[in-house]
Formats: C-alpha cells, sequence, structure tokens
C-alpha cells in the first residue's frame, strides 16, 4: 500500500488526521480542500471531548465510540505536538452539567440514572458544591453532574497543528480546490475531477467532506451518505478578572429551546455554544441565536453581563441519519467514506484517524469501526 496514491476529499481535522497518518506511513497523499483547510466545522467547533455531556444515553453505540477516542487522546496529543512543533490546548478539568430550576434537576436526575446505569464516571452535586468548584456560577444553581473525565482540546490550534504535521510528513494540500466528482469504473472507485476541471488518479478515494459530502457527484443515489448540514450559532467572550470558569460549564434546561455550553480557553476566550437549527447550508447569524445563547450564559454565569464579547459565527454540523459518523469501506472497491461526525467532530478525530489509517495500510476494518460503515443505511 506504501506505494499506493491516497486523495482524500476534505481537509477539516478528519481529513489532515487521516492523511497526516498516512503520509507519516510513507504513503503518497493528496487532500483537496474547497477553501481553506480546517475553516469550517473544524474551526466553528468548541473543542469539547464530552462523551458523557454530549451522547445521548440512549446510542450507547456513539457513546462507546466517544470514550475509545477520549482514551486515545493523550497519545494524539502527544504526537501531534511533537510532529507540529506546537502546542493544541489539550486541557482535563472536566465538565458540569447545570440545572437552574427545578424542572432542570428533573431532568439532570434522569440523565444521572441513566449514565450510572451505563456505569459511567460520574458525580451528583448540589447548587452550592458545584459553586464550591466554580464560584462564578449562578446561586440560583439546583444541582449538577461533574464529568471529571470530559475534557476539551483548542480545536483551533489542533487545526493549525494538524495543516502543519501532515505538511512536514510530506502530504499535499491543495486548498481552494473543490471536487465535483468522484470517478468510478466498474465498481471501483479510480479517482476526482476538480471543479476547475483537473483530473487526478488515486488508489485509494476517502471521502471526508464533512457537510458538503453529499455533494459530490458520481456516487449512485443509494451510497451518497446521508449527511446533512445542522446550523451551529456561537460567540466568543474575553474573561476578566473575577469572571472566569475552568471547567466546561453546560445547562440543562428543561424549559427552554436552547441549552448552552462554556468553554474556557488557555488565552482568555470563553466560547458559547451552541444553537442547532435545520436551516439547510443558511450561515446567518440571527438575533435570536445569539439571545439564546447570551440568555443561557448569563442565567448559568452571571458575570459574562459584564465580558466584552469577541467573536461571532455559525458552523454547519455534518449531521448522519443516525447522528453517528459513516466510517470504513463502501460498495465501492477502494472508496472509503470518514464523514458524518455530527456534534462530535473533534472528539472522534483520533479514533477516525487511526482507524481509517490502519484499514487503508493493513486492509482490515477494526471491531471498533465496523458497525459505523455505510451498510447500516442500505439494509
Ligand atoms: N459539540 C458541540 C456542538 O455540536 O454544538
Amino acid at each position: 500500500m506504501k506505494n499506493k496514491k491516497i486523495i482524500i476529499i476534505g481537509g477539516g481535522v478528519i481529513g489532515l488526521g487521516l492523511g497526516w497518518q498516512l503520509a507519516k506511513a510513507g504513503t503518497s497523499v493528496s487532500i483537496y480542500e474547497r477553501d481553506e483547510a480546517g475553516r469550517a466545522a473544524s474551526w466553528a467547533a468548541a473543542g469539547m471531548l464530552a462523551p458523557l455531556a454530549e451522547a445521548h444515553t440512549e446510542e450507547p453505540e456513539l457513546l462507546k465510540l466517544g470514550c475509545q477516542s477520549l482514551a486515545r487522546y493523550p497519545q494524539w496529543v502527544a504526537e501531534l505536538e511533537a510532529d507540529a512543533g506546537m502546542p493544541i490546548g489539550y486541557r482535563m478539568e472536566g465538565t458540569l452539567i447545570v440545572g437552574l430550576e427545578p424542572d432542570d434537576t428533573h431532568q439532570l436526575r434522569h440523565l444521572y440514572t441513566s449514565q450510572q446505569n451505563l456505569g459511567l464516571d460520574v458525580e451528583w452535586l448540589t447548587g452550592r458544591a458545584a459553586r464550591a468548584i466554580e464560584p462564578a456560577l449562578s446561586p440560583r444553581l439546583t444541582a449538577a453532574i461533574r464529568c471529571e473525565s470530559d475534557h476539551q482540546v483548542d480545536n483551533r490550534l489542533m487545526v493549525k497543528a494538524l495543516q502543519r504535521a501532515y505538511q512536514k510528513c510530506g502530504g499535499a494540500l491543495h486548498e481552494n480546490n473543490a471536487v465535483e466528482a468522484i470517478h468510478i469504473e466498474n465498481g471501483i472507485a479510480t479517482g476526482i475531477k476538480t471543479l476547475a476541471g483537473e483530473k487526478h488518479n488515486g488508489d485509494v478515494i476517502v471521502l471526508s467532506a464533512g457537510c458538503e459530502s453529499a455533494q459530490i457527484q458520481g456516487l449512485p443515489d443509494d451510497l451518497r451518505p446521508p449527511v446533512r448540514p445542522v446550523k451551529g450559532q456561537m460567540l466568543a467572550l474575553q474573561m476578566e478578572a473575577g469572571i472566569t470558569v475552568k471547567n466546561v460549564i453546560r445547562t440543562v434546561r428543561a424549559r427552554y429551546p436552547t441549552s448552552v455550553y462554556l468553554v474556557p480557553r488557555t488565552d482568555g476566550r470563553l466560547i458559547v455554544g451552541a444553537t442547532s437549527e435545520e436551516m439547510g447550508f443558511d450561515t446567518r447569524l440571527t438575533a435570536g441565536g445569539m439571545f439564546e445563547l447570551l440568555r443561557g450564559a448569563w442565567e448559568a454565569v452571571p458575570g459574562v453581563y459584564e465580558l466584552p464579547l469577541l467573536e461571532t459565527w455559525t458552523g454547519l454540523r455534518p449531521g448522519s441519519r443516525d447522528n453517528a459518523p459513516i466510517l470504513g469501506e463502501t460498495p465501492v472497491e477502494s472508496l472509503i467514506y470518514a464523514t458524518g461526525h455530527y456534534r462530535n467532530g473533534i472528539l472522534l478525530t483520533p479514533i477516525t484517524a487511526y482507524e481509517i489509517a490502519k484499514l487503508i495500510l493493513t486492509g482490515e476494518t477494526s471491531e471498533t469501526i465496523v458497525r459505523f460503515r455505510l451498510e447500516r443505511f442500505l439494509r
């Protein structure tokens, strides 16, 4: 496989992470990216590594995959920071899921019971105990769940590090070079055609184009990955003396449409997210979206009222039909999918990169990803 040519469609964290692993193993890799590498969902993300807080307990397979990927983060961070020569802001303070009124406490209690039934490492806290950990939290807090093993990484630093490591290992990155179609001949993927009309042959084609994955031409209709954009609006505040948090905070709001999360960065930014909207490829910010985020953040941490607003943005999550990623072989020979990571792209990057690289290098699909193949939607 080392002499073969791999083409990756999409230069987000998934494409870059996989490309880095393959280039490091000595294969010839080319990534084609429609814009600038890593500036779509990978850039918009909050970087939470939160299988416990983010995954639904009724999605046990996804939860397991998330926990497996989280377990590989320390190795991933050490390897990437060494190869890229830069830090990526991995932090291990944990996550607090908080409730602000009695209805929220009921919902939290329900979540806690489900988490306990799954044997997850979570702790029930009174509002007072949660405030002892994070004094900036509201005195209204009724209860909290502490997920100590849910960590975070600075996703924007990870994008930069992956790009650097990939290129240092010899990977070719073609930015502003969108792929229009995958070429399939007699059931075998043999190459791609770019929007600019160039044709490139490859021995393996990997589709990792996030929410654009279903737009690529050349695939039989039933084999298009069932991935759609799910819009998230976000904002960043600047933490100041007296109004700082260390843990990731998530709210449970039984009576409001939007629960929020607050993610403190080492550089003092406080990321607040996110709406979840089925609006197709619309990326506009709305007054309502910003209002819900600011209200949710202010209710949980009243001091945010005073903080400077640094940035607002939207991202499009690549949501699959069952919220889980689509990983591995497809019925088309030499065509591999690594897409549909939905709310968990940053968390699932290590397991995707390591396992898909292994698949390409050895031809074997591991037990870890076998149930996430496209095949599950074709039955
Ligand atoms: N993982 C956070 C989000 O999708 O909003």
